[in-house]
């Protein structure tokens, strides 16, 4: 199925984005500290192994389209939405930062979902769904997480 390049360049984009996120998730559960360690060193391990997959997905998604995925880590770095993040040991920071990671890529996400829409890109479209629902669920959850860590400071 033959798509324009401005619809390639956003799948693109979020490609990019989601490579960035992945090493960030990386970042996380190579260098958490404290109490939460266990659980949330697995965790990000758990993520950054699904979102292994969705890349996988995607960049092939674009090539079904009969466009190219960008495939180097300066193309990523230049197109990506999120940026490199510095040193993140603490959870909290780590879940927030996940939080508002994903906030940002359910952005790109329902942008290139009525974009898929308009052209009746269904495979795209069902993709695209899908990442949101999971997003939707795992920000809840994170949310529900950051709830309880306040609550036992006091
Ligand atoms: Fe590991």
């Amino acid at each position: 199925m033959k798509t324009n390049q401005i619809y390639i360049n956003r799948l693109n984009q979020l490609l990019s984005t989601y490579q960035v996120h992945y090493q960030n998730l990386r970042s996380l559960h190579w260098n958490i500290q404290g109490q939460s360690f266990f659980e949330l060193h697995l965790k990000y391990e758990e993520l950054y192994n699904r979102i292994q997959i969705v890349i996988d997905e995607l960049a092939e998604r674009i090539l079904t389209l009969e466009g190219t995925p960008l495939s180097t880590f300066k193309d990523y770095l230049k197109h990506s939405i999120l940026d490199e993040n510095e040193l993140i040991i603490d959870g909290k920071m780590g879940i927030n930062y996940i939080l508002s990671a994903q906030k940002e890529l359910l952005i790109v996400e329902k942008e290139i979902l009525k974009l898929s829409a308009e052209i009746e890109d269904e495979g795209t479209n069902s993709f695209l769904s899908d990442l949101i629902r999971e997003k939707e669920k795992t920000n809840w959850m994170f949310s529900a997480w950051l709830a309880n860590q306040t609550e036992k400071v006091f």
